[in-house]
């Protein structure tokens, strides 16, 4: 089982939610942090909180990993800090529960950067460090919404297929190198994620991000390729294998347009 303590972890999107948690139960396991997402304040409280209560160090890094050239940014700023990055958690990224053309094909453009092109860059410009040490790995955040087509949020669950996809694949190529390549797939988790897709989805099961982390990094220490947190989510993501896709299509939608706002 891989031990944490004293190995440094970069999060992204740690300010909040399920990257918040990460950095908390992270550092609670000894682990030193790198966080990064667009908000200095609350990263640096962050930051403080964590270094108060563990005797860890925790690095801030703000900036807007939706912008193509942030990947090699941030990378660059590691190694100017003299950093070594042991694991890399892409959990950065956002939703709209809306229909398709209600959004500006901009938000589109950002959220396919953000939750595919980005994590794809980072993990190709951290990944040959870990390969050398024979040592670390990946968490991806996915989703349940990597399972099936998702109507009124088809951008968003189409980039989590591809992180799904992208993750698994990636693993079983490495497969012999000592890594740990992972996917996270949550379902519904009490998160800033809603206000930021505009939905409400109190009629469905919940987690805490708490929860949802304390998951992940379990199953990551047992070198699991992927995870889906919570029974519930377990047995909806299994629904694939039993039913034809249109009709999972037709089941998937029905239950998404409840929460449309139109
Ligand atoms: N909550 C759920 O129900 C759920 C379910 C399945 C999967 N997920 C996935 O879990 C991950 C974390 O989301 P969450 O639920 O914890 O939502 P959240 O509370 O809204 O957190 C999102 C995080 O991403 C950061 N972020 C967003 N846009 C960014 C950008 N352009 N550049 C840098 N950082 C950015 C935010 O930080 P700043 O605002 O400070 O930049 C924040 O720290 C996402 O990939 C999401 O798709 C969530």
């Amino acid at each position: 089982m891989e031990n944490f303590s004293g190995k440094t972890i970069l999060i992204t999107g740690a300010s909040s939610g399920i990257g918040r948690s990460f950095a908390y139960q992270c550092a609670e396991k000894w682990a030193n942090l790198i966080i990064v997402s667009r908000k200095e304040s609350v990263l640096l409280e962050i930051a403080k909180d964590i270094q108060s209560k563990y005797s860890v160090t925790v690095d801030v890094i703000v900036w807007d990993i939706s912008k193509i050239d942030t990947p090699q940014m941030i990378f660059d700023e590691v190694e100017k800090r003299g950093l070594s990055v042991d694991i890399l958690i892409n959990n950065a990224g956002f939703g709209k529960w809306v229909s398709f053309l209600s959004q500006e094909v901009a938000i589109y453009q950002n959220m396919i950067q953000l939750n595919i092109a980005s994590l794809v860059t980072l993990t190709h410009l951290f990944l040959p460090k870990m390969l050398e040490k024979k040592a670390g790995g990946v968490i991806n955040l996915a989703s349940i919404a990597a399972f099936f087509p998702c109507p009124y949020i088809s951008v968003y669950g189409a980039t989590k297929a591809f992180v799904l996809s992208f993750t698994e694949a990636l693993a079983a190529e490495y497969s012999e190198s000592g890594l740990t390549i992972m996917a996270l797939c949550p379902g519904n988790t009490e998160t800033g994620f809603q206000k930021t897709a505009e939905v409400d989805l109190k009629w469905e099961p919940v987690q805490s991000a708490d929860e949802v982390v304390k998951n992940a990094l379990r199953a990551y220490q047992n070198k699991k390729i992927f995870i889906v947190s919570g029974w519930s989510n377990k047995i909806l993501t299994s629904l694939p294998r039993f039913f034809p896709r249109s009709l999972i299509l037709k089941i998937v939608k029905k239950s998404s347009e409840k929460s449309v706002q139109k």
